[in-house]
């Protein structure tokens, strides 16, 4: 919709008024092309082998008969792949998963690691040759057991120091009228977003050209660059629809590098695809966690020990933290707070970002803790929280950039209706189930990232934005037309806005839930420097006018304060005691998370996190077998996940919370979906039962063991 028509009549205000998606059509008719379905002549397609130890060595590998099978065309493996270089830094300030230097040795350091790659005319004869491919290995004894009491642990840092203490610890647990020293679990998780991991690469001229699904081409193509050895700029990723990523699709991983080595050495395009199953040990997943908390307080229930210790697992080549305690250094202040992230290395797969890492599992714990708090108290659990609700940063000592989470608590309290909450657990039933409701507190990190942008005034009268972000499903393409618009002062329809390409220049990912609020910066300032270029009266030649943004200095300009999205939540659920089902029935997340772009897909978003919290709450747990080292049932069906069957009624709120340091008032809702919903629901199956679940998934079995305390 460009043209006079729509000049005529500027729309102000397209910020804040729900949208739907500029490219709904286009994926829901089959327009929109994903990585794996863009057409590219001779096209050849590979498929990566997998070890079938968990240790050891690749003795040889039987690659003649697979060679003479139909439409081979090469098999990689350590014995003749190219040469690349792991030893670098990714944007996002970590090295690399040691797992993108493909066949570079002979080592195999976890079950499912890739050891070739066979390449055939067509993607089926490239299965069937990597399925025919015998793989010889010298095996050696692996260890894959996780459990809290495993000697061989140590501190990590990571962004945050491993280890802040604040206080006396004995001196204030010995002062404490209350205590609550609890033990919390969480199973290892998998990310999995709907389009699988796919890429195409192809080398034209020395250039490396990749057709990918990511979560930010920027990233991508300069890991693929320091890989390879290249200049930055002869490296061109590009990755316009995504279908989902959760953390998973934020660095280069095997695929990519499969397809660039592959398509060298044949010189044509080579397209590598992910399955389900490759995903399970090639992608990253959340680590399971071993979480001590201990609180104590004075009898009305003020904090004086905050102590909460983590332990994830890492893989025996490679350090990465599950920051469990980044929310309880945010949430809560104490005279003595003592936080610690410890990691032991096993002979597994690399864990990564997944969805709220850290704050997830972190929350599950310190939500939960503060629950049994509320109880031992005599406290209803948010005027808990009310009373130890802190000035400044509880670690840091600076002040907060709006901390909203009391009007999120008020607003909650009243749309849920918990001023008539009988506190006491045991007491509702609806025929054979027990019912209890319960809430928790959440936080979320609210950062932003450097970015350029550039946006065309084009002689037709419309504009277009060409912004290196990346649109995982979030609604980010829409969002960023709504903020070109009402920074042009014009209507959504004659903005165009061009996204993830590495050619358009430096920006962040769509991670960290700090996507849209980095790019949207970079967008309001191009576009307002145009607005005013138009408005002193250029006049637009047919090349249109083009102004370029940077957003590096004003990012690094932002205060130094406790920048954070908060949220209440509040679940019901009802747990049929005979049979040990838990059934989320409702659920109510209130936030304050900065100004909200798309009210339709922020509200989206947020369900989607919480419903997050459902399937982490009673579903999700990857099981790893001792003697294989494995997992077991790795595929949709032995993963457990909310359906739609799972899913009630989800309520989804804001408070306003404009960011006063961001130029449109983001903050992000990336991820704070899911922090504290999940220990909103486990406290609703105590307030349903009686009985604590600090061991997540809260499985059948598990309910049916621990009964209910009213027999
Ligand atoms: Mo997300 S886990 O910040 O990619």
């Amino acid at each position: 919709m460009t043209g006079a028509a729509s000049r005529a009549a500027p729309v102000r205000g397209a910020v804040g008024a729900p949208h739907t998606r500029v490219d709904g059509r286009d994926k829901v008719t089959g327009a929109a092309r994903y990585a794996a379905e863009i057409p590219f002549a001779e096209l050849a397609h590979g498929w990566l082998v997998l070890s079938t130890i968990a240790r050891g060595r690749v003795r040889s590998l039987d690659t003649a008969p697979v060679l003479r099978m139909p439409g081979v065309l090469t098999v990689l493996h350590h014995g003749n792949a190219p040469r690349v270089d792991n030893d670098y830094m990714t944007l996002l300030g970590v090295p690399p998963d040691p797992t993108v230097a493909l066949f570079q040795r002979d080592r195999v350091p976890y079950l499912g690691w890739p050891v070739a790659v066979v390449v055939a005319e067509t993607s089926e004869q490239a299965r069937e040759a990597a399925e025919a491919l015998v793989v010889h290995y010298e095996r050696q004894p692996h260890d894959v057991e996780f459990s809290g009491s495993r000697p061989d642990t140590y501190p990590l840092d990571t962004y945050e120091p491993a280890v802040v203490e604040k206080g006396d610890l004995a001196a204030q647990l010995a002062a404490s009228a209350v205590l609550v020293d609890a033990e919390y679990t969480t199973p290892e998780e998998h990310p999995h977003p709907m389009e699988p991991h796919a890429a195409t690469a192809r080398w034209d001229g020395g250039r490396l050209e990749v057709v990918d699904s990511n979560q930010g081409t920027a990233n991508v193509a300069s890991e693929l660059a320091k890989l390879f050895s290249l200049d930055a700029s002869a490296v061109r990723v590009r990755s316009e629809h995504v279908g989902g990523g959760f953390g998973s699709k934020e660095h280069v991983r095997a695929h990519q590098v499969a397809a660039a080595m592959a398509a060298a050495v044949l010189r044509r395009p080579v397209r590598v695809v992910l399955t389900r199953r490759q995903m399970f040990s090639l992608v990253g997943y959340r680590s399971p966690t071993v979480q001590r908390v201990r609180l104590g307080a004075d009898a009305d229930g003020r904090l004086r020990v905050l102590e909460h210790r983590s332990l994830n697992l890492t893989s025996s080549m490679h350090d990465w933290v599950e920051p469990c305690t980044q929310g309880a250094r945010v949430m809560y202040d104490a005279d003595a707070h003592h936080t610690s992230h410890r990691v032991v290395r096993l002979d597994v797969p690399t864990p990564t970002w997944m969805r709220a890492p850290g704050e997830a599992p972190g929350s599950f714990a310190l939500e939960s803790a503060l629950d049994e708090l509320a109880e031992k108290c005599g406290l209803d659990p948010i005027e808990l929280r009310v009373r130890n609700e802190p000035r400044v940063g509880p670690v840091s000592g600076l002040p907060f950039s709006p901390r909203r989470l009391l009007a999120c608590l008020r607003e909650g309290e009243r749309r849920f209706g918990w001023a008539d909450r009988d506190p006491r657990p045991c007491l509702r039933r609806d025929g054979r189930w027990l019912l209890g409701t319960g809430m928790a507190a959440a936080s979320f990190p609210a950062m932003a990232v450097p970015a350029t942008a550039a946006v065309t005034a084009e002689a037709d009268g419309g504009f277009t934005v060409r912004v290196n972000a990346a649109d995982i499903g979030t609604g980010a393409r829409t969002a960023l037309t709504l903020i070109a618009a009402d920074a042009l002062r014009a209507s959504p329809g004659r903005v165009h806005v061009r996204l993830g390409d590495s050619d358009f220049g430096q920006a962040g990912p769509a991670g960290a839930s700090m996507g849209t609020r980095s790019w949207g910066w970079a967008v309001t300032v191009a576009a307002g420097e145009l607005r005013e270029r138009l408005a002193s009266g250029a006049v637009v030649p047919p090349e249109g006018i083009t102004v370029r943004s940077d957003t590096a200095e004003a990012v690094r300009a932002i205060a130094r304060t406790e920048r954070h999205a908060f949220g209440a939540q509040f679940a019901e659920v009802a747990v049929d005691v005979g049979t040990g089902e838990v059934r989320v029935r409702r659920m109510l997340g209130v936030f304050a998370a900065g100004r909200i772009v798309n009210p339709l897909t922020a509200r989206n978003q947020l369900v989607g996190g919480m419903t997050w919290a459902i399937s982490m709450a009673l579903h999700e747990e990857a099981v790893r077998d001792r003697a294989t080292g494995g997992l077991v049932g790795a595929d949709l069906a032995g993963y457990h996940f909310a359906a739609h069957a799972d899913v009630p009624l989800i309520e989804v709120d804001w408070v306003d919370d404009p960011d006063p340091d961001d130029p449109v008032g983001i903050k992000g809702i990336g991820e704070i979906g899911i922090v504290g919903a999940v220990a909103a629901i486990a406290n609703a199956v105590w307030h349903a039962t009686g009985v604590r679940h600090r061991q997540l998934p809260i499985r059948p079995d598990r309910v049916l063991l621990a009964g209910a305390t009213d027999a």
